[in-house]
């Protein structure tokens, strides 16, 4: 289900609404809410947005549990840290208790912090099956990477693992991410997309051949869960005209 925002302030409400309305409807229905926070630039201004009283005042916080879809291999106040761009933009404004943000540690040896990440994992789903998480946000690169999966690299290939770290050569940098494995066992996966420069990626993503080793958003069909794009009307331009 692909829906288009005017404009970025438009996306900016719908997206954080959403994500409200995720966290209600799981807390009534399950007691909890369970979410993966994307990085890059594009969820900042949406997290701040849920930070705000409308939204924040009607979560039940201390029934969250925050983790992240991927993670720069940097320490936590590094400015490439998704857990501080996540902190700063919503985190440090709501009351959640701190032992319910599950951050990558990201200052640590990249195979140990998936490691670790894994055991946080079990040790919050209570269980040594594939977690459900409630939702998993996601964003999409010009280049068709999801989350740290990026074309052509071996965490593509992840069938076992719920957390993998890699090397990615075009970021020259480390990243721990989910997998998609993990990532498609979710109920619900909300992609976000602004911009023109998204517009080419989106249609190959959602209208193209199946090519998930170029396009690794592909890669993410959840076995029985929805997938959510949001995008703004630039970055949906070449879908609507097709
Ligand atoms: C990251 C992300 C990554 C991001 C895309 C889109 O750590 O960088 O998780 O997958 O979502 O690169 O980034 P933008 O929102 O900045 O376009």
């Amino acid at each position: 289900m692909v829906t288009v925002y005017p404009d970025h302030l438009s996306l900016v409400d719908g997206a954080a609404a959403f994500i409200a309305g995720l966290a209600a409807e799981s807390i009534a229905a399950r007691g909890c809410f369970t979410i993966a926070l994307s990085g890059g630039s594009t969820p900042r201004p949406i997290y701040a947005r849920l930070a705000a009283a409308d939204h924040a005042a009607h979560i039940d916080w201390g029934k969250v549990h925050v983790f992240f879809s991927d993670e720069r291999c940097v320490p936590p106040d590094d400015a490439a840290s998704n857990y501080r761009m996540a902190r700063e933009a919503l985190l440090d404004h709501v009351p959640l208790p701190p032992g319910n943000v599950h951050r990558v540690r990201g200052e640590e040896d990249p195979a140990l912090a998936a490691l670790a990440y894994a055991q946080d994992l079990q040790g919050v789903f209570r269980t040594s099956v594939i977690p459900t998480f409630d939702l998993i946000c996601l964003g999409m690169g010009d280049d068709g990477h999801t989350a740290s999966l990026f074309p052509g690299t071996a965490a593509l290939r992840e069938h076992e693992s719920w957390v993998v770290a890699q090397y990615v050569a075009v970021a020259r940098a480390w990243r721990v991410t989910l997998t998609a494995t993990l990532i498609n066992a979710a109920r619900h996966i909300l992609f976000l997309a602004e911009g023109a420069g998204k517009s080419e990626t989106l249609w190959r993503v959602l209208a193209g051949p199946y090519q998930p080793d170029v396009l690794p958003a592909q890669l993410i069909q959840p076995i029985s869960g929805e997938v959510h794009w949001l995008v703004d009307a630039a970055a949906a331009a070449r879908i609507q005209s097709a």
